[in-house]
């Protein structure tokens, strides 16, 4: 049986930084991933990396940025911690290899980002994370005496021994469909978020909630599940990221009175003020009947204000969507765009070294809840959670991993998940169609559990979730094959996506108030004497429990939040 001190489960931005750190401390390590590293979602990130790496700048501005960003639910140790450690991590990545962008005077060049009350955000043109990604997996490779790489490998249980403790996982083999026990001293998770519970996302398709829900079934803590983020600027047509990098180079949002609304919701910051208000703003436009388009379901991002000469050097990527998948030329004519799903800010909880309440399994990335994004995270806030995260996990993994005998997990889950996908690959044509299951749950948070909220249309969701999770026992696929059998693994991360979706509308309904990603219009305000908590799902045997955790207060007390 293959044995490691620390095998991480993702191979992302998170996983790769934990891998590295994890060897660079002496532990055998192992990465696996169900797609090829540089297939992972955070090869999407676009705008940048936030690090107060302007002389003029400081760490303490950013995690104020953050905590405000947060609407004061992140955990301030947390967030004090990113962002002092931040300008350390983009000069490492800097250092080799990451060509990030530079100004005249050769110094990195910063680009202003939502929330930031002053430019923080080092970039490669629009595809930061794919050129980090790159360099890490270099990084990897030269490495690869000290890190193993399991690539297009797809976890089906996280193991257990007697008292507990997490002892190393069952995976499937994409290839062949050969199923193997894996034993490890620490499991990290870091495979990424839970996006494709929604219909549209920007998130990649591989984007099933895997790891949250394998913890929840395992009895790890989700925190702040209820705060699920629409970005401001995705496309109309299919929910494609169109970066809030855009708006940093001083693209504006119109609405169909040519009126630039945001002078309305946020005079300050305009176009840069946090997430949740941006995206708030268009949807009520919207919903008011100022929004453009055949049904006047979208709102005008105008990129023409932008020099053309900048948005082909910096905002290359989106001039090729915009091409590509509307058909409209950026640099000439606005394009449409609307609030869509792009990021869970809930997620596994952990401490500030990602590791669990699971002696043994760490989680870090969008998989997690450290809680640093609190109820909205920054734009550019992602990449840097990823990597200081990451590390930490790593090296606290992998510190841990010294003083431990390797544990001999038990097998006989590997019979059970074998059986269990066997009988899916069996089944009759008498159920629904795995993939038709898949678009009445994203369609169903979309309407119901999106940018605004309310208790009727939270509980139809709840109720549409538990039927979906009946069907699922029965849904069917067609391939029956072993070798790349996606469409059993498809199965699989349908009831992965489930039980997040599930957890992140009982938390929906759970928090009685307003707050970042969570607007309730029947609670229109934010309440901190009741609110100012965490809300914690851990699973029942009937289903989702619900328990509250404090949020950690450094220096920063509440206070109302304006933009
Ligand atoms: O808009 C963007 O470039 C996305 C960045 C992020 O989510 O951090």
């Amino acid at each position: 049986m293959p044995a490691h001190d620390v095998l991480i489960i993702g191979a992302g931005l998170a996983g790769q930084r934990a891998a590295l750190a994890a060897a660079t401390s002496g532990s055998s390590v192992a990465i696996m991933s169900k797609v090829h590293p540089v297939r992972s979602h955070s090869v999407a990130a676009a705008g940048g990396i936030n690090a107060a790496i302007n002389v003029a700048d400081d760490w303490r501005s950013h995690a104020y940025d953050t905590v405000k960003g947060s609407d004061f639910l992140g955990d301030q140790d947390a967030i004090e911690i990113m962002c002092s450690e931040a300008p350390g991590e983009v000069m490492h990545l800097e250092h080799i290899g990451v060509t990030f962008h530079r100004n005249e005077k050769g110094e990195l060049d910063l680009r202003a980002f939502g929330g930031a009350s002053m430019n923080r955000t080092a970039y490669v043109a629009d595809i930061t994370g794919q050129a980090i990604l790159h360099v890490l997996y270099e990084q990897l490779m030269k490495n690869h005496e000290r890190v193993e790489r399991y690539e297009e490998w797809f976890v089906t249980s996280l193991l257990q021994d007697d008292s507990g403790r997490c002892c190393g996982v069952i995976a499937r083999d994409v290839r062949t469909g050969r199923m193997e026990v894996f034993a490890a001293k620490n499991v990290i998770l870091a495979c990424g978020g839970a996006g494709q519970t929604y219909r549209p996302t920007t998130n990649a398709l591989i984007v099933t909630g895997d790891g949250i829900a394998q913890a929840y079934r395992v009895g790890a803590p989700l925190m702040d599940m209820e705060m699920v983020q629409y970005h401001p600027t995705t496309l109309v047509e299919n929910g494609l990221l169109i970066t809030e990098g855009a708006r940093g180079e001083g693209a504006v949002l119109l609405n169909s009175e040519g009126e630039r609304f945001m002078e309305k919701y946020a005079p300050n910051k305009m176009e840069l003020a946090s997430r949740d208000v941006v995206s708030r703003a268009e949807q009520t436009e919207i919903l008011e009947g100022r929004g453009v388009g055949a049904h006047g379901e979208g709102i005008y991002l105008d990129i023409t204000k932008v020099p053309r000469k900048r948005t082909l050097e910096a905002l290359r990527e989106i001039v090729n969507i915009g091409k590509d998948f509307a058909g409209v030329d950026i640099t000439r004519e606005p394009i449409m765009i609307r609030p869509g799903q792009h990021y869970i800010m809930g997620g596994v909880k952990t401490d500030v070294n990602g590791a669990t309440p699971i002696e043994g399994l760490y989680a870090a990335g969008e998989v997690a809840c450290v809680s640093v994004h609190g109820g909205n995270r920054l734009g550019a806030n992602s990449l840097l959670d990823t990597l200081i995260f990451g590390r930490r996990a790593g090296e606290h993994a992998a510190a841990r991993s010294s003083s431990m005998a390797m544990p001999t997990p038990p097998e006989a889950q590997l019979r059970d998940d074998a059986a269990k996908i066997d009988s899916i690959i069996a089944r009759d044509r008498s159920g629904r169609r795995v993939s038709e299951i898949k678009d009445e749950l994203g369609d169903t948070m979309n309407k119901y559990v999106a940018v605004y909220r309310d208790e009727q249309g939270l509980d139809k969701a709840h109720e549409v979730v538990r039927r979906l999770k009946d069907e699922a026992q029965s849904a069917y696929i067609d391939d029956r094959g072993t070798v790349f059998n996606q469409d059993v693994l498809g199965a699989i991360e349908l009831g992965y996506m489930l039980d997040c979706a599930e957890a992140i509308v009982v938390a929906a309904l759970e928090r009685k108030e307003s707050r970042g990603a969570q607007f309730r219009t029947d609670y229109p305000e934010r309440n901190d004497d009741e609110w100012l908590k965490h809300i914690d799902i851990t699973v029942g045997t009937d289903g989702p429990q619900v328990s509250y955790s404090p949020v950690t207060i450094t220096q920063w007390q509440p206070e109302e939040r304006k933009y």
